[in-house]
Order: C-alpha cells, then sequence, then structure tokens
C-alpha cells in the first residue's frame, strides 16, 4: 500500500515536471515565433491619442495601415491596442475567434449603463441574454410595430413642423427614444414614459464623463438618474406582472425568462438589459438619420429619384394610400440603397474594442493577453479596394453586393447588432413620411458644433482624461471631425461640421 502511495506521488510529481518543461518550451517557442505587430506606441500614458485627435481619424488609421499594413500596434488612451484594418482580421477576431478576445468597456460606464446588460458580456450568460433579445427584434415582431412607429414619426413630424429651426440630431433622438420605448414596453402609461425620458437624458450625460462621487457633477447626477430609473421600471415591472400583461416585446421576453434550472432574471437584469438597449439604439439610430437627410439634401437629383419612388410605391399599386407597410418597404430598392450607402459612408460606429482574454497569434503576430483589439469598420468601409472611390457618396454601388466582410455597419459575430432590422424600420417609416409631405431647408450648416468626447480610460489613467482633452482643443480649435473614441467603447463618428443640421421643414 505504502508503495503503490510512493508511486502514485512520483507520478504525479514526473508528470508536473514534464509538463513544465514543456510549458517553458512552448513559451520559449511562442516568443521566438510571434512577435508584436509593427506600430509605434507614442508616449507611454496618452499615446498616440493626440495625433489620432488633431486629425481625421480614418486619415490617422489609413496612413498607419500604408506604412505598416492591415495590423499595427499603439496606445490610446494608456492603453496598448492592436488595430485590424482588414476584413480576415476582423473577422478572425468577431466571428471566427470571438472567445479570444471579450468586450471591454470603461468600468465607469458599465456602472451607470448596469453590468448585467448583454454587450459586457461573454459566454453563457451572454448567449442566453442574446437570444432573448433577438427573438424580441426579430423581423416577425419588429414588422408588427410599424402602425406603431407609423404614429410616432407621424407626431414627430407635424411637431417639427411648426416653421422654427429644429436641430435634425436632437429630433431624431426624441423619435429613436420613443421608438425605443414601444419595442420594449409596448404600449406604457405616457407617464412613465416621460419619467423615463426625463431622467434617461440626465444618464447619458454622464455617459463620458469623469467619474466622480462629487455631488453636483455631471456624473454623480447620472447615478442618482439611474437610481430613479431602477426605481421606475420596478414599479412598471410589478405592475405588469400583478395585471399579467406580458406580451411579445422585449420587456415580456425578459419577464418569462427561465434557464434550465427554472430561475426567472432579477429586477436588476432587467432593468440593466433595458437601459442597454435603450443606451444601443438611441444615438446610433439618430445620428445616421441625421446623415441620411445630408446625404440627400447635398444631392438634389437624388433627393428627387428618392421622392419619386416613395410617391409611386403608394400611387400605383396603393390607390394613394401613404401607409407603409412591410411589403411596401421591400418595394423601395433605391431608398435601401441610400440607407445601406449613408451606414458605409458614415461608418458612425467606426470601430469596436475587445480585449486578448489570453495571449493570441494572429498571422504570425502576438496579441498579448489584456491588450486592446480594435477592428476598424470605418477604414474597411473606406477602402477602395473594396468599394471605389469611397468618398463619393454613391447608393447605386449596392446594386452588388459588397465583397464579404467588407460591409459590418451593424458589426459581426456574437455581438452583431441584434437591433438592426428595427433600426432600418425606422429609418424607412421616418424617410417615406418626411419625404412625402414636407420640404425642408438646411440653415447655417457651416456652423463647428463639436460633439463633446470625454474620453475616460479604462483603469487607472483618469488624471491624464481632462488633459488630454484640454491638448485637443489647444492643438486643433477649428477641428473639424472630432471622433469620440468615448472612453473605449463605441465611437460614433460625427462630421462637427455636419451633426446638427438645423432645418426648416415647411408642408
Ligand atoms: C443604425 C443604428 C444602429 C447601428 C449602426 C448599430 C450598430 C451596432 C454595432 C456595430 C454593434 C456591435 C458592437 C460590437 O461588436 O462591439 C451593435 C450591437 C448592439 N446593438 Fe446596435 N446598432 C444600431 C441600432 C440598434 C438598435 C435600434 C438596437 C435596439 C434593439 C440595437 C441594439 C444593440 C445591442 C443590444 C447590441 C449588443 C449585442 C451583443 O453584444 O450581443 N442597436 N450595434
Ligand atoms: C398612468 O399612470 C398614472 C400614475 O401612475 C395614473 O394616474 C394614470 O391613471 C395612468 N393612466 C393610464 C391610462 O393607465
Ligand atoms: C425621474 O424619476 C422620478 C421617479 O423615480 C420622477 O419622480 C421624476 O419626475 C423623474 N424625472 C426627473 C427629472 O427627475
Amino acid at each position: 500500500m505504502k508503495l503503490l502511495v510512493t508511486i502514485f506521488y512520483a507520478i504525479i510529481f514526473l508528470s508536473s515536471l514534464f509538463s513544465y518543461y514543456l510549458f517553458k518550451k512552448e513559451r520559449r517557442r511562442h516568443k521566438q515565433t510571434a512577435r508584436l505587430p509593427p506600430g509605434s506606441m507614442g508616449w507611454p500614458c496618452i499615446g498616440e491619442t493626440l495625433q489620432m485627435y488633431s486629425q481625421d481619424p480614418s486619415v490617422f488609421f489609413a496612413s498607419k495601415q500604408k506604412r505598416y499594413g492591415d495590423i499595427f500596434k499603439t496606445r490610446i488612451l494608456g492603453c496598448p491596442c492592436v488595430m485590424l484594418a482588414s476584413p480576415e482580421a476582423a473577422r478572425f477576431v468577431l466571428v471566427t475567434q470571438p472567445h479570444l478576445f471579450k468586450p471591454t468597456y470603461p468600468k465607469s460606464k458599465e456602472k451607470l449603463i448596469g453590468p448585467s446588460a448583454l454587450f459586457f458580456h461573454h459566454g453563457s450568460y451572454h448567449a442566453r441574454m442574446r437570444k432573448l433579445v433577438q427573438s424580441s427584434f426579430s423581423p416577425e415582431a419588429t414588422r408588427k410595430l410599424i402602425p406603431d412607429i407609423e404614429t410616432i414619426a407621424i407626431s414627430s413630424l407635424e411637431s417639427w413642423a411648426n416653421g422654427q429651426v429644429i436641430s435634425t440630431f436632437l429630433e431624431m433622438k426624441k423619435y429613436a427614444f420613443e421608438v425605443g420605448i414601444l419595442s420594449i414596453f409596448g404600449q406604457l402609461n405616457k407617464t412613465y414614459t416621460y419619467q423615463l425620458k426625463e431622467n434617461y437624458s440626465i444618464l447619458e450625460k454622464g455617459y463620458n464623463c469623469f467619474p466622480t462621487k462629487l455631488p453636483g457633477t455631471a456624473y454623480h447626477k447620472a447615478s442618482m438618474a439611474r437610481r430613479r430609473l431602477n426605481q421606475i421600471l420596478e414599479e412598471i415591472v410589478r405592475e405588469r406582472k400583478e395585471n399579467k400583461l406580458v406580451a411579445g416585446n422585449l420587456l415580456g421576453h425578459l419577464l418569462n425568462f427561465r434557464d434550465q434550472k427554472g430561475n426567472t432574471l432579477s429586477d436588476q437584469q432587467i432593468a440593466d438589459n433595458i437601459i442597454g438597449v435603450l443606451f444601443a439604439a438611441q444615438d446610433t439610430t439618430a445620428s445616421i438619420l441625421t446623415w441620411i437627410l445630408k446625404y440627400l439634401n447635398d444631392d438634389p437629383k437624388l433627393l428627387d429619384a428618392v421622392k419619386a419612388e416613395q410617391k409611386a410605391i403608394c400611387e400605383s399599386e396603393y390607390g394613394g394610400n401613404p401607409t407603409l407597410t412591410w411589403a411596401k418597404t421591400r418595394k423601395m430598392p433605391l431608398t435601401y440603397r441610400v440607407i445601406l450607402e449613408s451606414l458605409r459612408k458614415a461608418s458612425i460606429i467606426s470601430f469596436t474594442f475587445r480585449e486578448a482574454a489570453v495571449d493570441v497569434e494572429y498571422k504570425g503576430y502576438l496579441i498579448p493577453k489584456g491588450w486592446k483589439v480594435m477592428p476598424l469598420f470605418r477604414n474597411i468601409h473606406h477602402n477602395p479596394e473594396f468599394f471605389t472611390d469611397p468618398g463619393n457618396f454613391d447608393p447605386f454601388r449596392f446594386e452588388n453586393p459588397p465583397k464579404p466582410n467588407t460591409y459590418m455597419p451593424f458589426g459581426n459575430g456574437i455581438h452583431a447588432c441584434p437591433g438592426n432590422e428595427l433600426a432600418k424600420l425606422e429609418m424607412f417609416v421616418l424617410l417615406h413620411h418626411m419625404l412625402m409631405k414636407y420640404r425642408w431647408e438646411l440653415v447655417g450648416s457651416a456652423s463647428l458644433i463639436q460633439y463633446s468626447p470625454f474620453p475616460v480610460p479604462e483603469h487607472g489613467l483618469r488624471v491624464s482624461a481632462p488633459f488630454v482633452l484640454d491638448k485637443i482643443r489647444e492643438l486643433a480649435p477649428s477641428l473639424r471631425m472630432v471622433h469620440s473614441i468615448n472612453a473605449l467603447t463605441w465611437p460614433f463618428c460625427l462630421d462637427s461640421s455636419e451633426r446638427v443640421v438645423a432645418i426648416n421643414v415647411s408642408i
């Protein structure tokens, strides 16, 4: 017996020694073969953030790409990053090896939105929540919302048509918010809608702010608003449970959810995912709608052609009935191509962030564990190899489908946008009613209005953040394109001169 135990221990000892030796050898081999991608890292703290901000970021990325190729390293807001500018590399990270890369957001933003929101997660919780969100925003589910979305679009347009000047972006935000509420709750008591809207608008002002508990700061106000949002959501949930009003919208799906063990979701998980969807749905949809109107306004011939398509659909086939149906949206190829081309040209989500969960080797390069990885959607969308004359707004290029994996306005892979059908439908509905019934004019489009991107570095580098921003202002007072790096998260890229397109709407 004693002998057996000794042999057992000896085997354990020897095998661990052997595996240690193998491990060392493996590491050495790894070190020898894989090297870091080319590129410069800039200063240890701020890296190349300043350069990226002080010129058009597309130019910054493109010049790097020219110099180093499709994969290069840099440092942004203190974080070492590997940037990926080829469709294959983006596919590697997002589609074929997504388990090697996890989503990464600044902690402060995660706290405000709610840490249980699906896009912060990876693995089984993400997969479960994603299935639920996807089924709530499936084409079948969104189709049913058309009449209600139309009602919202028509009343939005009527509210603009008083002859006063409006800011397109801000008005589109209101529209996108209302549609978001509709798709999450179905019909909701106006009192709740109003309370959610008021408190959410305070919350969103804190997303890109310096995180602090100091009363009076935007971040602190946002945290307080987030708590009130929890209270409102809890009340709605309680009411729905009491009245058994559990329908096919997102909240209904969240309430009906049971995992394998029969557990339901907590109130916190429900609230975080609702706020998460509002966050994902509002500014994205609003900014692309703003861009579409800008592009149409820049090309009167195209605008006329799109209007003609809208009119023809309603007049010839449907007896002049201006209400929209799913079937009608399928018969508007030009309008659809304008939407697709706007998504390409504006590339409002110009890149995304992931973090290497382990050391990863790609094409002979080492991406060390903990480094950020950025698939550069905008660069791919603006690469003349995939889209000829990429600076030109040309909806007709979509008469032929783009090459595989070169067109990713809604991302790709396991985190790709589950709201893309809803977003496109919102665009169809708003454009339809606006083009059929209204004329508008641009007012003072050249004013330089900056999107204020408060870059909050992920961990530790908080002190340098306000400095970076001041420096940018100093260096580039007439910054044209302000790229919201959004503290290492979804960057909405808005041309500063065009973000707020003031328009004068009249019947
Ligand atoms: C034109 C408007 C929109 C654009 C351009 C857009 C774009 C994107 C992109 C690129 C991603 C992937 C981000 C990444 O991989 O890191 C994403 C994710 C997401 N989007 Fe959208 N989106 C839009 C509208 C919406 C709407 C209306 C909803 C509402 C349902 C929505 C909900 C989401 C959610 C929940 C995720 C996270 C998915 C996950 O992590 O699994 N989006 N969106
Ligand atoms: C909406 O909610 C408010 C307060 O919670 C209540 O007074 C009102 O009767 C509700 N309206 C409807 C239509 O349910
Ligand atoms: C925010 O929510 C609370 C309920 O928790 C509500 O009383 C209040 O009117 C809402 N709006 C603002 C601006 O606080």
